[in-house]
């Protein structure tokens, strides 16, 4: 008699591995009284979670046959689409499989089912009833997942059966997810979802989740489930060839809570003599098996009649028996540790002196999941959560984040360590359509080192908790409708080189480390009319914009301004801001050494710890009361670029008001074009250093609200660092001088002779295109190396030289001699043509700065070009065809 049980293992012979253990007999006297009391608990479903998919929402229903009430499932899940199964199989069938939930969206889809008992042992069972629901018949086949572990394998392969997987499991938290895995062979569904907690001192195993394999009742002819079984487990009837059923009316002492009903009948071979024998085989040697056989005696023995039997297991004892079932009552025989091996074969034989038959009344067996990987950390989860609903992500956002790995969610990536929870480490949002401020959340998502929330629409200002992220290394903020400051830690990282942040097409930033470059084309103002004063100008541009159409340059490209990590500045950040004036006579030596004067004050070299700084002591006269000024100071403080030198500290003290800045190594423009320097700054290098200031001060226009103006635009103010590349000094002096209405403090303080705007200086009417004029100014002094205004009788105006040189057509004796002639001529001309733009008296055909600084790049990238060939280009390009009519009439700076 050789029972095979679950004929769909395939029969391959595998080799025969056992592994005997310490079994024991089940003692039924520690759990007769728990067991009661359990029985009343379980009797009303308490604890129990049965999940009818696809049944509407809000609904729920008693079923006709066991009384469970089952709900709705959408509470749990938000995605899928509700089915039913045809009418015809819906008689067979219990009332929870009518309907199904199938998932034709989406990779992996996730029941959440929240608010379980965390440590309490359950039975978890997903039932999968196909039954043509879609009309298709093609059975589907999926994976079902528990948490981040692959549970199983979905395979339907009957139209009209279905396929129910259950575990015994204990969860480690208070919820599970149970996801359904498209697997590209079929749409998955569910019928129904079941969580019935159990006695956790049944069912122990010393490692890993039990799959249930088999659960049946011999010599019964229908299956059993709830309220039968307390449990509700689905016990189904099971005939070994050779045997017959023995059965009793009376009720049998449940142990294992094995319900009576399954008790009262057992199967007993025909032939009394032969043993009953089945096996099972695995087609992987290394699944393990753990059984349970039950057994109660159900025929009222006589005297002259005994019952014993013995159970090997592949031919050795199994159980150190004999076995003598008690009348009535359930002995359960099981190994405390797993079975595995191959093809394992059981054996129940009787004993020489038993006068009947061996019996055995109920078998289950389970297959050892291990489901011990970890969901991902609990935090992380709540935090990339409570995102998901605060901003509306529509992604396929379901079940756990991070794990398994190969479906966790789109946009994250996370870190996997052995077993440890997985953590977040990177989160990538962009181009998401997230609305709102920056979310609190994410300072919750503490592993984080990739932040990437560009191209938004997030309003709001960057939050201080950003700072908290300690293991964030890039932070991209680009492309958002974010305003207000970036806080300074930020900053600080970013310059430290410790973080990549991306703040640039924000619309609001202030006194921040952004630009706001708004990508315009430029439009370089052709004027139609003539007008005396302005005839001059305007030719030359007339000229060099017929120039600029036939090199078709591509004038649509705008320099991006990025924080770029800065060194130089990392001790400066951690120093105090506010010092007093004996400080200040400390760090300058008592004011020892003079670096320059300019228009509002004095600078001195001066050293904080090994840092060196400049300080600049303010003309006492002009200052503004101290809660302006200090305030003023605060904001200019916060200002940050890298072509803009760093505000440190100040000090305002009765009189004596200073300012702390960072010290620039190669002191300032004017004195390496003057000559006092003996390096002769090449035609490369001063258009980098044009190109700096530029963007200096295109940030102050265009990265800040309101905009700062600088004012005070001119070659003294453009310091160098030891690489010669450029930073703006004196910017927003403005903001702590007052100016408004006071022409005579406008005229004396702000702006130097030579580079104040014309137009300015006629309507006292000051934008951000006056500071362009005085740039304007800068590069023909970087091109010419001339005056601003010769010390000649005339006074002449750098402008006016330029454009008598321009008219003679002859490039070549307007570039500074110095250069011998190294140099582009294009890029010579582009740069005299920005310069003349810049120049234009009227402050509306001014390019604005972020033009310039696209025309700059273009000029730098043709010197960068052509470099090489540099000799021949000389010749070539020559304008010997310009030749135009000029008139001198043009001289609107003579005072
Ligand atoms: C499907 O199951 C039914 C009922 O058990 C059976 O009659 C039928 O033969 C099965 N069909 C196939 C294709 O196995
Ligand atoms: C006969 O069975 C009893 C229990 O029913 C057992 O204790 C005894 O050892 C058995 N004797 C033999 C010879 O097997
Ligand atoms: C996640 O890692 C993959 C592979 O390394 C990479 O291609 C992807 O850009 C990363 N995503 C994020 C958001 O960092
Ligand atoms: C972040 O997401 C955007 C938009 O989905 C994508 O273009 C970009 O490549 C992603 N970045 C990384 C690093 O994966
Ligand atoms: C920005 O996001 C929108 C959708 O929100 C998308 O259409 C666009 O291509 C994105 N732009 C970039 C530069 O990624």
């Amino acid at each position: 008699m050789a029972v095979k049980i679950c004929s769909h293992y395939s029969n391959k012979q595998e080799q025969v591995y056992m592994v005997m253990g310490q079994f024991k007999r089940f003692i039924p006297a520690l759990f007769g009284g728990l067991a009661l009391i359990l029985l009343v608990q379980a009797q009303d479903q308490s604890g129990f979670i049965s999940i009818d998919c696809g049944l509407a929402a809000n609904l729920s229903y008693s079923e006709p046959t066991t009384g469970i009430i089952y709900i709705s499932d959408a509470t749990y899940i938000d995605t899928g689409v509700s089915k039913s199964i045809p009418l015809e199989f819906k008689d067979d069938l219990q009332q929870h499989v009518w309907t199904l939930r199938s998932f034709p969206q989406g990779i992996r889809n996730c029941y959440s089912i929240n608010n379980i008992a965390q440590g309490t042992k359950y039975i978890i069972r997903a039932n999968f009833f196909y039954m043509n629901y879609d009309g298709q018949g093609n059975l589907p086949e999926f994976d079902l997942h528990l948490g981040p572990n692959l549970w199983d394998t979905i395979k339907i392969e009957n139209i009209s059966l279905g396929v129910i997987k259950e575990l015994i499991h204990v969860p480690s938290l208070n919820h599970i997810q149970v996801c359904l895995v498209n697997t590209g062979l079929g749409t998955p569904f569910i019928s129904a979802l079941e969580l019935r907690p159990i006695n956790s001192s049944l069912y122990v195993t010393n490692f890993g989740s039990l799959s249930l394999f088999l659960r049946s009742d011999l010599g019964s002819e229908k299956g059993y489930r709830y309220k039968d079984d307390v449990y509700d487990r689905y016990w189904s009837s099971l005939n070994f060839n050779d045997c017959k059923a023995v059965s009793t009316p009376l009720t049998v002492n449940p142990d294992y809570w094995v319900p009576s009903i399954v008790m009262s009948t057992a199967a007993t071979p025909i032939n009394e003599s032969a043993p009953m024998e089945f096996y099972v085989q695995p087609t992987d040697t290394n699944s393990q098996f753990y059984v349970y056989m039950h057994f109660a005696e159900v025929v009222k023995l006589r005297a002259n009649e005994s019952r014993s039997f013995n159970i090997t297991v592949n031919g050795e004892l199994w159980y150190d028996g004999p076995i003598s079932p008690r009348y009535l009552s359930t002995d359960t025989v099981y190994g405390p540790t797993a079975l595995t091996g191959g093809k394992i074969v059981f054996s129940i034989f009787k004993t020489g002196n038993s006068t009947l038959p061996p019996i055995i009344n109920a078998i289950e067996i389970y297959t050892v999941k291990d489901l011990s990987q970890s969901e991902t950390d609990q935090q992380d989860v709540g935090a990339i959560t409570n995102l998901k609903s605060t901003y509306g992500v529509e992604r396929n956002w379901h079940g756990d984040p991070c794990a398994p790995q190969a479906y966790s969610w789109e946009g994250l990536n996370c870190s996997y360590e052995d077993y440890n929870p997985p953590r977040i480490i990177s989160l990538n949002l962009s181009s998401s359509g997230l609305t709102g401020e920056i979310s609190v959340d994410i300072s919750n998502l503490v592993t984080l080192q990739y932040l990437d929330l560009s191209n938004n629409s997030l309003t709001g200002s960057v939050p201080e908790f950003l700072t908290q992220l300690k293991y964030l290394r890039v932070l991209n903020l680009k492309q958002n409708q974010l305003n207000g400051s970036i806080p300074a830690k930020l900053i600080e990282r970013s310059e430290k080189g410790s973080l990549l942040l991306s703040v640039d097409e924000n619309s609001n930033f202030c006194g921040s480390g952004s630009c706001n470059n708004k990508k315009k084309n430029i439009v370089v103002p052709i004027v139609a009319s003539v007008g005396g004063l302005f005839i001059l100008s305007l030719t030359v541009v007339a000229i060099l914009w017929g120039l600029r159409s036939r090199k078709q340059q591509d004038t649509t490209k705008v320099a991006k301004v990025d924080l770029e990590p800065n060194v130089q500045n990392r001790s400066l950040e951690s120093i105090q801001r506010q010092f007093t004036y004996p400080d200040l006579l400390r760090i300058t030596n008592n004011f020892e050494r003079i670096l320059g004067k300019g228009g509002f004050g004095t600078v001195f070299h001066g050293c904080i710890e090994n840092t060196q700084v400049a300080v600049k002591m303010l003309s006492a006269s002009s200052v503004q009361g101290y809660q302006q000024f200090q305030a003023e100071v605060k904001l200019l403080m916060r200002v940050h670029h890298k072509n803009l030198t760093t505000l440190v500290g100040y000090c305002y003290e009765g009189t004596n008001m200073g300012l702390v800045y960072e010290n620039m190594a190669n002191g300032d423009l004017e004195a390496h074009l003057s000559g006092e320097n003996t390096n002769i700054l090449s035609w490369e290098a001063r258009l980098q250093i044009a190109m700096d200031a530029a963007q200096g001060l295109e940030y102050l226009h265009h990265g800040c609200k309101p905009p700062i103006i600088h004012r005070d635009v001119k070659t003294t103010n453009i310091l160098l660092n030891e690489k010669f590349r450029a930073k703006l000094a004196d910017f927003g002096l403005s903001k702590i001088f007052p100016t408004d209405g006071g022409t005579h403090v406008s005229t004396v303080v702000a702006g130097t002779p030579g580079y104040l705007d014309p137009e300015y200086y006629i309507t006292n009417w000051l934008t951000e295109k006056s500071d362009v004029y005085s740039f304007g100014v800068v590069l023909l002094e970087i091109i010419t190396n001339r005056p601003v205004i010769e010390r000649s009788k005339e006074r002449t105006h750098i402008s006016q030289w330029v454009s008598s040189m321009l008219a003679k057509g002859d490039i070549k004796n307007i570039v500074d001699p110095k250069l011998d002639g190294n140099y582009n001529v294009n890029s010579v001309w582009k740069a005299v043509e920005i310069a003349m733009l810049c120049l234009s008296p009227t402050s509306s055909k001014r390019p604005t700065m972020d033009q310039v600084v696209a025309e700059l790049k273009e000029c730098v990238e043709t010197e960068l070009a052509q470099r090489k060939d540099r000799h021949e280009d000389e010749s070539k390009d020559s304008f010997d065809m310009i030749n135009i009519n000029v008139t001198t009439a043009l001289n609107p700076l003579a005072r």
